[in-house]
């Protein structure tokens, strides 16, 4: 039926046929944990939005992102590779970074171009800025950005207001380079960003987004990474103070707000039975925030680390009409979220090595997983050492462990900083779906079916990596400090003088 507006979707609006293509919202949260939302556990946040995706759309307890670290991830999503593949390795970004996600590499965005799409980013990139802005959004496919090119602790922030009236940010970020801008496009509209008023600033630009592009009878993606819930925590007057579990609880509450205001937007304009909407994060919690960081309930360490709690990361897809409500144990990763939007909007794969597959089945039919395996990179991946973990079906093997700056401050010495580089032969084995927490290795002694599991696992790495061609690493490429961005480039003396 829909064909002919698949195989010419240029010519949509000429098209008679009844269905159109679906619009995508994609939400990214930062830094949250498996155990953060209301809906995966947490018993005193309040996301009373997301718990009602949640109750009414599809919970995947099995879902991954591909590294516990921001750039990489994010690379991840929105190419379907491992970063290894783009270069988006060693750590992240930074604001003089030289580097950037490749242009070559096809994101989602560019993906549903050619059939008309409508498309915006707004939020955190952290994906390259470069000279000029050579990596930003809109050289990326979407038409539209507002956010910040980075994280929003690159930069100083020891004297700025993190919540209404003026309570100033905890903690003092990165000092020494310019304050955090917020980029309209590719301009700067501001510097620093002025915090308790950024995420309505956020909400209307996706509102009007949403709003315009229903108008105009176009299909839309609009992709929200929101800063929340990465340190420092922030929230303007509708979240601040409002929720049980002080400054995250309240970034986080922000949040979920906005996910309210998309969520009426979506009905208002009439299109919410032709959107899908999926919301997932970046990696795990940072947990040296300590309250104020984030939770991975009951799954191991935390952001910076190949544990669970690095990546495995709550997930919700929410499609009325389309995903009946329930819950699947289905193995599925940020990776697959290209092909799956691909696959549903009739768009065609980018000729490249992806890593993703499609997972409408699991979506639309509760239908089982096209993914066989998952595959862990520290946060320095390195062909040298190769893959630190592999999850198998229920198995997950370790090759190497190591602790992480980012994790410290739990009991558990596994997640500390401390906790230097660990070589296992043989692998470390669990089975997380009976042991989530990693807790219990299996023995093989005890365990000789485990022999057989072993040998697939090896033999699924050795064939995945002998497939991995790493790309050159855009961050190793260094920073330059007069890449960072000012909005009033001639000044001095830089960096205090940037500032608008
Ligand atoms: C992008 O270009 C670089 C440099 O020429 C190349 O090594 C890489 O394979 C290309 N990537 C893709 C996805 O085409
Ligand atoms: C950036 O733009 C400026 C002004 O247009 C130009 O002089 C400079 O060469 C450009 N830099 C790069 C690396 O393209
Ligand atoms: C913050 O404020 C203090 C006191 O006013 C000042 O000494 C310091 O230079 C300021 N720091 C930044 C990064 O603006
Ligand atoms: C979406 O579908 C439901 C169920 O068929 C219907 O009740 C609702 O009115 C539809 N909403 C819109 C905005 O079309």
């Amino acid at each position: 039926m829909a064909s002919c507006c698949l195989r010419a979707w240029s010519l949509w609006l000429l098209c008679s046929c009844a269905a159109s293509p679906p619009n995508f919202v994609l939400l990214f949260a930062d830094d949250l944990g498996f155990g953060d939302l209301g809906c995966y556990g947490h018993p005193s946040s309040l996301t009373p939005n997301l718990d009602r995706l949640a109750a009414a759309g599809l919970r995947l307890t099995d879902f991954y992102c591909t590294s516990p670290v921001c750039s990489p991830s994010r690379a991840s999503l929105l190419t379907g590779r491992y970063q290894t593949r783009s270069g988006i390795y060693p750590g992240v970004l930074y604001p003089g970074s030289v580097g950037g996600l490749p242009l070559n590499e096809t994101t989602i965005a560019e993906v549903l171009k050619p059939l008309g799409y409508a498309t915006a980013a707004v939020g955190k990139w952290h994906l390259g800025l470069g000279a000029n802005g050579t990596f930003l959004p809109t050289k990326q496919g979407f038409d539209h950005f507002l956010g910040i090119p980075y994280s929003h602790d690159m930069g100083p922030c020891q004297n700025l207001t993190c919540f209404p009236p003026d309570v100033k940010c905890f903690g003092v970020c990165d000092v020494g380079t310019v304050t955090v801008p917020l980029m309209y496009g590719e301009v700067i509209k501001q510097q620093p960003v002025n915090f308790p008023e950024l995420e309505s600033a956020y909400s209307d630009f996706a509102v009007d987004f949403i709003t315009a592009s229903a108008k105009n009878k176009q299909p839309f993606f609009l992709y929200y990474p929101s800063h929340h819930t990465h340190y420092p925590q922030y929230a303007g007057a509708g979240a601040a103070g409002r929720s049980l579990r002080g400054p995250f609880g309240d970034s986080l509450l922000e949040f979920d707000n906005t996910v309210g205001n998309l969520m009426t937007t979506l009905k208002k304009t009439g299109v919410i039975n032709n959107t899908l909407v999926f919301f997932t994060a970046d990696n795990g919690p940072e947990l040296m925030r300590m309250s104020r960081g984030g939770n991975s309930g009951a799954l191991k360490c935390g952001k910076g680390t190949t544990y669970e709690g690095g990546m495995r990361e709550p997930a919700i897809a929410y499609w009325p009409g389309r995903i009946q409500p329930g819950v699947t144990h289905e193995l599925a990763s940020t990776l697959d979220i290209l092909p799956t939007i691909a696959s549903l909007a009739g768009a065609t794969l980018p000729k490249v090595m992806l890593d993703g597959v499609d997972m409408t089945e699991i979506l639309v039919k509760r239908g089982k997983s096209k993914r066989e395996a998952m595959m862990f990179y520290p946060v320095d991946p390195s062909e040298k050492y190769g893959l630190f973990a592999l999850r198998l079906g229920k198995y997950k093997a370790h090759f190497y462990t190591r602790g992480s700056s980012h994790s410290s401050t739990v009991p558990d010495q596994d997640c500390s900083v401390l906790t230097a580089l660990k070589f296992h032969d043989p692998p470390l084995i669990f089975d997380v779906e009976a042991d989530p927490s990693e807790n219990y290795p299996l023995s093989l002694e005890e365990r000789p079916d485990l022999q057989d599991v072993l040998k697939r696992i090896k033999a699924v790495k050795t064939q995945f990596e002998a497939s991995m061609v790493f790309g050159e690493s855009q961050i190793s490429k260094g920073s330059d400090p007069n890449l960072r961005p000012c909005c009033n480039p001639e000044c001095s003396p830089k960096p205090s003088c940037c500032h608008c």
